[in-house]
């Protein structure tokens, strides 16, 4: 029995996680889209009703977006709805990431249960930096066929009734989402974008966030769609679909009752795809639902006698993020530099399994397909160790990804990526970009850190010196002293803030980064134990389990 306190302490943060993961995963949008349909005259279009500070509480508290979405908002059908695109449902989302990943880790710790660690936790939250930072500059391969498809080739105008569009939309979308998500899985170049979310060998809330840099989908899933549904009320439906896969990534909520675990993705189910253990590769593609796996033959439950262990195969043994958006990429080029010429290119789309044998002896290559071999295999072992992280490091890239944070979301409330100056866009990118891979290095104990690092913060600290340079005067008072009061003034409080930061921090990297970057000989050796114990461990572990597999076959024959 535990103490009342913890029980308390436990139900409270119970309760603010799935207040978090409501608007995290989506809910509100379940939420408008049935007042939109079951009220006679839908959803208010005034931006001060309750319904908009409920369902959306930080845009329409913070921003303006809501009164921008009204001005625009489209016409009612007969019925009285209104046609659910464009709304700030991700934006929305955004804050609720943050809180419900720390609420997870804070349910964790009140637990015992140790369902993350810090660099994976870093790791999978820069992905989502990155993907930021990248407005997933692929989305408009994807936007720009589906508007022309759309304008041109509409087969009927479902506007005059929104409830059946809206139905239309969320089906079409999530049988979409299967398909393409199933491609993700089994064409070589597919995968090598999507392995990155899967490259995390915790499985939580801050794994859903491990996103591949490129925002691309597999458009052909989604065109037909462009026949029928509008490209806002799409996007829509794509936001709330990503949204709902947010919450399903938790090894906290356990199995729920079966209606729901038979017609939702759930974080059962998500689990087993998330796994790799061999019965649970290529498992559970649903997005929103699950009836599309039970149907096409792909759905596997998630078993009470197997733990699932998590990550891809082979792991990714780091904690640096470009090396896991360039994991399976360079895995691709390997295998194709091993391959004869012709045979070569269909590396890319082959499946992650197929492999290219070379013949011996005279004989002819062939083409091959591989299984995941079994848990504790070489290129499948049983988890991989993590390195010691001094507490000084720690906090040092504590501070460099809030940093990082920072300007991302500071950048995403100045003007709209279209209106910004492109420097601005590529600044802030290549700010991003270098500060997550050096906290990646600095986590993978990288010795090269310790010079890179340092290195890094003075160039950030001197191009945001030079901007200030050239910061205009106001009023055109002709041109300031450099260092005068009235200059530091005229920079306003986002550029100053900057600089300090960024000062600061360049100050610390020059004493934590030497310091701490190299491991100790002791750190060495620990390593070493850690590497052999897990080696014997796998070893162990590979043996016990093909025995009991070639016992299950005999018993069968
Ligand atoms: C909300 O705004 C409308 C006009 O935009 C106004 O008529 C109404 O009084 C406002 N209601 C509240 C509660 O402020
Ligand atoms: C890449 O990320 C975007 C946005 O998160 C997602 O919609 C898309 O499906 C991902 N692509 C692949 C191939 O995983």
């Amino acid at each position: 029995m535990l103490p009342v306190g913890q029980q308390a302490a436990e139900l409270a943060l119970w309760a603010c996680l799935l207040l978090a993961l409501f608007y995290a995963g989506g809910g509100n949008f379940a939420v408008l889209s049935a007042f939109n349909f079951l009220t006679p005259a839908g959803i208010p279009l005034t931006s001060n009703h309750s319904l908009w500070k409920l369902t959306l509480p930080t845009t329409s508290l913070l921003t303006s977006a809501i009164d921008e979405w009204l001005e625009t908002a489209p016409q009612r059908d007969e019925a009285g709805a209104v046609e659910l695109g464009g709304l700030p449902l991700f934006e929305e989302a955004l804050p609720f990431f943050f809180l419900a990943v720390s609420l997870e880790m804070a349910l964790s710790w009140l637990q015992g249960r140790r369902h993350w660690s810090y660099q994976a936790t870093i790791a999978s939250l820069s992905a989502g930096l990155l993907h930021e930072a990248a407005e997933g500059f692929c989305r408009v391969l994807t936007l720009v066929p589906y508007c022309f498809i759309h304008e041109h080739f509409r087969v009927v105008d479902l506007s005059g009734n929104k409830a059946l569009m809206w139905v239309v939309a969320f089906v079409g979308v999530d049988i979409g989402f299967y398909w393409s998500h199933r491609l993700a899985h089994e064409v070589n170049l597919l995968w090598a974008i999507h392995q990155v979310h899967h490259s995390s060998e915790e499985f939580n809330l801050a794994t859903a966030l491990r996103q591949n840099i490129t925002g691309f989908d597999d458009i052909l899933c989604f065109l037909p769609l462009a026949l029928l549904v509008p490209p806002e009320v799409h996007q829509t439906h794509m936001t709330v679909n990503l949204l709902f896969q947010f919450w399903i990534h938790t090894r906290h909520i356990p199995k729920l009752p079966w209606p729901i675990e038979f017609v939702f993705n759930t974080p059962s189910h998500h689990r087993v795809h998330h796994g790799r253990n061999p019965w649970c590769i290529d498992c559970n593609y649903g997005g929103t639902l699950i009836i599309w796996d039970r149907l096409f033959g792909t759905f596997c439950e998630e078993r009470e006698d197997d733990a699932i262990v998590y990550g891809i195969v082979p792991p990714l043994k780091s904690f640096e993020p470009w090396a896991a958006q360039l994991h399976h990429l360079r895995e691709i080029g390997r295998r194709m530099s091993r391959t004869p010429a012709p045979e070569a290119a269909k590396h890319i789309v082959a499946g992650p399994g197929r492999l290219w044998v070379a013949g011996k002896d005279g004989k002819a290559g062939r083409w091959k397909d591989f299984p995941v071999p079994e848990l504790g295999h070489r290129a499948n072992p049983v988890a991989t160790p993590l390195r010691a992280l001094p507490t000084p490091l720690a906090l040092y890239t504590l501070l460099s990804f809030s940093v990082a944070t920072a300007a991302v979301v500071s950048s995403s409330l100045g003007p709209a990526f279209e209106e910004r100056p492109p420097l601005v866009s590529i600044g802030v990118a290549a700010f991003v970009g270098s500060a997550v891979w050096t906290i990646g290095l600095l986590h993978d104990r990288s010795p090269a850190a310790a010079a890179i690092e340092p290195a890094r913060a003075l160039v950030a600290l001197a191009v945001c010196a030079w901007v200030a340079m050239g910061w205009p005067a106001p009023e055109g008072d002709g041109p300031l002293d450099w260092l005068s009061l009235e200059r530091v003034q005229a920079l306003g409080w986002g550029l100053q803030s900057a600089l300090a930061v960024l000062a600061v921090q360049a100050a610390l990297s020059a004493v934590v980064c030497p310091l701490y970057a190299a491991e100790t000989a002791a750190e060495k050796e620990a390593w070493r134990l850690a590497l052999a114990e897990q080696g014997a461990a796998s070893k162990r572990t590979f043996e016990a389990r093909t025995k009991a597999a070639a016992g299950e076959s005999k018993k069968r024959r």
